[in-house]
């Protein structure tokens, strides 16, 4: 069996209820892209989490959701203000900007949240045509560093665009993991906080592939169904991404899976930070850690279990735990630090 590492929550299997799903929904002929019983059902369970009138589009990847939802609310000579840590800018090797033909505005943000004060230094040159429109502000939540948003935090930012003519967009790659910890419901901090497009997330959390599109206001929804076939989103195979959703939407799996991770997320500081020279850099109020350790460790740990260095200026990598992180993984990889270090 392939040994659990910390390096991503991607690089976790497809949980063992979700793989059941797909084996269940194989049999026979069902119609194709999306006109099945399954996507029915799986979006009528989405309207029951978020509103009747919401409308959920399913896509194959994290990049394509927030690619084409940013697309949906733009036209090229606008500008989409965002972290500058978020994935739409460092991850996405440019594709929201090839996509969309918006430029991106990146602002600092060293615990990964954007504050209205950094936002509004790119609010200039409305109206002046030299200058791209701000129309787009996008959030991540969780954040690329872990932390989380609180509800009233994000309605500011939510009135705030709102007050300016702009929309929310919210990558919701991680999106469990902020809702265990925020210990609410998805849909208080999204729709009912402001945010007007979603990217919600599965596959971090314990589905094979698969993310979903959500418009709380179903006027911007009107063409996206013409923006996904034409972004090579629109699934022949729709049914198995449906009802992986169907079943993640239970609290025994979203819930339960995140909150698992982001507990592991909690033994691995409590147990590094017994170790000296290991330095915790961030809040943690997700399922990842960031950490500064004395650079010469970093690749002598990485023999044994691969991670990610975060930044290679300031020796910070990133751990993720994830849904089937155990206890004993992660005493394992702090003992191992611990006895590098030492
Ligand atoms: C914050 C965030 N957004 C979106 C994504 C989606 O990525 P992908 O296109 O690999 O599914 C990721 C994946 O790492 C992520 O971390």
């Amino acid at each position: 069996m392939n040994k659990r590492g910390f390096a991503s929550d991607n690089n976790a299997g497809v949980h063992p209820e979700i793989m059941k799903v797909l084996q269940e929904v194989n049999g026979g002929h069902t119609i194709a892209y999306g006109n099945d019983p399954y996507t029915a059902s799986a979006v009528k369970k989405i309207k029951g989490v978020f509103g009747d009138d919401v409308e959920a589009f399913f896509v194959f990847i994290g990049t394509a959701a927030n690619v084409l939802g940013l697309d949906a609310l733009t036209k090229p000579f606008h500008s989409i203000i965002c972290a500058e840590t978020s994935h739409i800018h460092e991850d996405e090797c440019g594709a929201p900007e090839r996509w969309t033909g918006c430029k991106l505005l990146a602002v600092e943000a060293p615990d990964g949240k954007l504050t209205i004060e950094g936002i509004e230094k790119y609010m200039y040159g409305i109206g002046f045509e030299h200058h791209s429109q701000p129309r787009v502000i996008s959030i991540t939540q969780s954040t690329e560093m872990g932390t989380v948003y609180s509800t009233d935090q994000i309605r500011e930012i939510a009135d705030y665009a709102h007050a300016h003519d702009m929309y929310l967009h919210m990558d919701g790659a991680r999106i469990s993991n902020a809702a265990a910890f925020l210990g609410v419901g998805f849909r208080e901090f999204t729709r009912d906080a402001g945010v007007d497009v979603l990217s919600f997330g599965g596959t971090k959390n314990g589905l094979m592939y698969g993310e979903a599109v959500l418009f709380f206001n179903p006027e911007l929804a009107v063409d996206f169904k013409y923006l996904r076939k034409q972004g090579m989103q629109l699934a022949s195979k729709m049914r198995f991404i449906a009802a992986q959703f169907e079943r993640f939407l239970d609290e025994d799996i979203w819930l339960t899976n995140a909150t698992h991770a982001n507990r592991m997320a909690e033994m691995l500081v409590e147990e590094v930070l017994k170790i000296e020279k290991v330095q915790i850099t961030q809040r943690v109020e997700s399922n990842a850690v960031f950490a500064i350790l004395p650079k010469e460790i970093i690749p002598v740990l990485q023999k044994e279990y691969f991670f990610y260095i975060w930044s290679e200026s300031t020796g910070e990598v990133r751990w993720m735990c994830s849904y089937d992180t155990t206890e004993e993984d992660v005493k394992n990889f702090s003992s191992l630090i611990r006895s590098i270090v030492s």
